[in-house]
């Protein structure tokens, strides 16, 4: 057996992580047959630099000194049948600067499948500054994307154009003037939106961003188009291509479909003026089980270190799961100062004017609230449905009630009247 290289070698409960250590926190939860030091170990063995027979004959000096140690063990975090709370370090020297494809396949890789853990969960991630420091980051910041939409005071309003799929490119630039022009801020693709045969992409693009021009020219106002290029990374960087030749400044990504490297990419390519709009559809696979999967805090923290300016991180309230504690958490982090550009959090989801006062109050105006159904589904149609949600951000913004606000806003009035007010 090579010296502490069984699982248990692994395992330094009660030791603490250096400054330049990366830092998981796992639920996990063993079958019968092996102890939670065992388990634990197991996972930073293999999520590190070990394998399960420890008498490698490869070894050379200084590698065991790379493996990652369990430095805390809390197995009273659990249910207390099997399971419990682990702290791991990592050295830095593990992990590729830049890639979070290479981190997620050490911290969030083989792992998931050993045999003898039942469940595991990649609850939070700490990154040590000098790894920050080898990401892009986001772009823009939360500054500077409020004050280009005029909206220090207030949150962000926009809506996706619905529905999803279906609509031609004019008419998709023609729902899009009407909901800029009614005063949202912003308009967005459908995460499902890419290069359709009844809605081409470059076609959309030019016909939207058209459209926005001639909304900005009547409102005064700057308005933004988030078009959704998810695709492979070459055929993303054709789409952003065509997206900064019709003079657009913001491209739309699936995060999670198109992948991590792909991001990577399209940050590289799209350079520091121009906005990443990250959409997280399918994340509830696995982050929703709080046993299982990764945190949706832990998949933000790897966004905005990939340069993700804004990014769907829940609502709270509407039609989307994610409870107020985690989504505060996510929010704050987004927000807060790590070296690198903020991230503006998105809240969307089931959302309409009768609730953005809630998200307000409970997530702060810092923020892109969006609202598809609770838009296009006004009975007036998606121009009032627009002024509806823009009172309805105002109000939020001034601390006036949106009831207050309905008295001088018929397009509102008749919003709450649809919709109500939860
Ligand atoms: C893998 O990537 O599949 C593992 O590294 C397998 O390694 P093992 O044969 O040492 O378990
Ligand atoms: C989103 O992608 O966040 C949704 O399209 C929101 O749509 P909804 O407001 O109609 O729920
Ligand atoms: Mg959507």
């Amino acid at each position: 057996m090579t010296e502490g290289l069984e699982y248990t070698g692994f395992v330094e409960d009660g030791g603490t992580p250096d400054e330049d250590e990366l830092v998981c926190e796992f639920y996990l939860k063993h079958v019968d047959s092996v102890e939670f030091d065992w388990a634990s170990g197991a996972v930073a063995a293999e999520s590190s630099i070990g394998t399960w027979d420890p008498s490698l004959t490869t070894m050379r000096d200084g590698i065991r000194e790379m493996g990652a140690r369990v430095v805390e063990m809390d197995t009273d975090a659990g249910d207390g049948r099997n399971d419990g709370v682990a702290r791991i370090a990592y050295p830095t020297e593990l992990f590729e600067p830049g890639s979070i494809p290479q981190i997620l396949s050490s911290v969030a890789g083989n792992i998931f499948g050993l045999s003898e853990v039942v469940n595991l969960r990649l609850k939070d991630v700490v990154f040590p500054s000098e790894l920050v420091e080898s990401f892009a980051g986001p772009a823009l910041g939360i500054g500077t994307i409020r004050s280009r939409v005029d909206a220090e005071d207030r949150p962000v309003v926009g809506t996706i154009v619905k529905p999803k799929l279906g609509l031609r490119p004019d008419e998709h630039a023609e729902v899009a003037y009407e909901g800029w022009v009614g005063g949202l801020d912003v308009v967005k693709d459908d995460e499902n939106l890419a290069d359709m045969s009844f809605n081409g992409f470059d076609d959309r693009v030019e016909a939207t961003l058209e459209a926005k021009r001639e909304a900005e020219e009547e409102t005064g106002e700057q308005k933004l188009y988030f078009p959704n290029i998810t695709a492979s990374g070459d055929e993303m960087k054709k789409r952003a291509d065509v997206v900064l030749q019709n003079g657009g400044d913001y491209v739309m990504v699936d995060i999670l479909t198109a992948g991590w490297g792909a991001l990577h990419e399209i940050r590289d390519y799209v350079g520091d003026d121009v906005g990443i709009h990250g959409h997280r559809a399918g994340h509830a696979a696995f982050t929703r089980l709080p046993y299982h999967g990764v945190s949706m805090l832990a998949v933000a923290k790897f966004a905005r270190l990939c340069g993700v300016d804004n990014l769907h991180a829940g609502a709270v309230v509407g039609k989307m799961e994610g409870g107020r504690d985690e989504v505060v958490e996510i929010y704050d982090f987004l927000r807060s100062d790590r070296g690198i550009k903020t991230t503006i959090p998105v809240a969307s989801g089931g959302l309409h004017p009768g609730v953005v006062g809630d998200v307000v109050d409970i997530l702060g105006s810092e923020t892109v609230v969006q609202a598809g159904g609770g838009v296009h589904g006004h009975p007036d149609g998606t121009r009032a449905g627009g002024r509806a949600m823009r009172e309805a951000a105002e109000s939020a913004g001034e601390g006036v009630s949106v009831e207050e606000r309905a008295e001088e806003s018929e397009a509102l009035a008749t919003a709450l009247e649809k919709w109500g007010t939860e």
